[in-house]
């Protein structure tokens, strides 16, 4: 049985997963620095294990931790795509220099446009140069050589440098679905 954990209360603890993965989460955890990428199958858990982290380094005050969902970024960018959504968009990504522990969520579920893809490989670039005091979260559906494939392979040797964590598992989403449901129809 799936317990429900409402967003912003995730924990370590409720993380589940294999012992190795779970070595490399609670590694990056306890010095939270560099990259941690975490890829997998929707609904495996990557962006509750990703919240998990954020919401569990203490000493991070919250203004220097950001959790972004890349995907909604790029969507709502492209959406009538115009040369000011463009700025909007290059502006969000110069924010993301700069913070301390940043967590990019579903990154590649939306190709960003070209010159966002070359602006994300001097974000990383930058992150990586400072990977002794800053830390980069990723999720994404790619594994390494598709999220090359899409971000080109700088990108991804910068990327992939630290933790590239594979999430095994089944669609928790999916789960809770039938579980709510097996709820309503036999009132367990
Ligand atoms: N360990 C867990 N305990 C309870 N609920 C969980 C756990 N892991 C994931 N979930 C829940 O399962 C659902 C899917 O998880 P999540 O959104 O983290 O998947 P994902 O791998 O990021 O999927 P996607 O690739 O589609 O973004 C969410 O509602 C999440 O809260
Ligand atoms: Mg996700």
């Amino acid at each position: 049985m799936i317990k429900y954990i409402p967003e912003g209360q995730e924990k370590l603890e409720h993380i589940i997963q294999t012992d190795g993965i779970m070595e490399q989460i609670l590694s990056f955890h306890a010095n939270p620095f560099g990259f941690l990428v975490m890829h997998g199958d929707p609904g495996s858990g990557k962006t509750f294990a990703g919240r998990a982290i954020c919401n569990e380094i203490h000493h991070m005050s919250k203004e220097i931790v950001d959790q972004c969902s890349f995907a909604k970024r790029v969507n709502d960018c492209s959406d009538g795509f115009d040369k000011y959504k463009y700025y909007a968009l290059y502006d969000y990504c110069k924010d993301l220099e700069k913070v301390e522990l940043l967590m990019v969520d579903a990154l590649g579920f939306v190709k960003p446009p070209e010159p966002i893809i070359e602006y994300l490989y001097y974000i990383f670039d930058k992150r990586w140069e400072n990977k002794d005091r800053l830390g980069t979260i990723i999720t994404t559906h790619l594994n390494k050589k598709d999220f090359s494939s899409m971000f080109g392979a700088p990108t991804t040797s910068r990327t992939h440098s630290n933790f590239d964590v594979p999430f095994l598992g089944y669609d928790r989403r999916r789960l809770k679905r039938e579980q709510e449901y097996m709820i309503t129809q036999f009132k367990f």
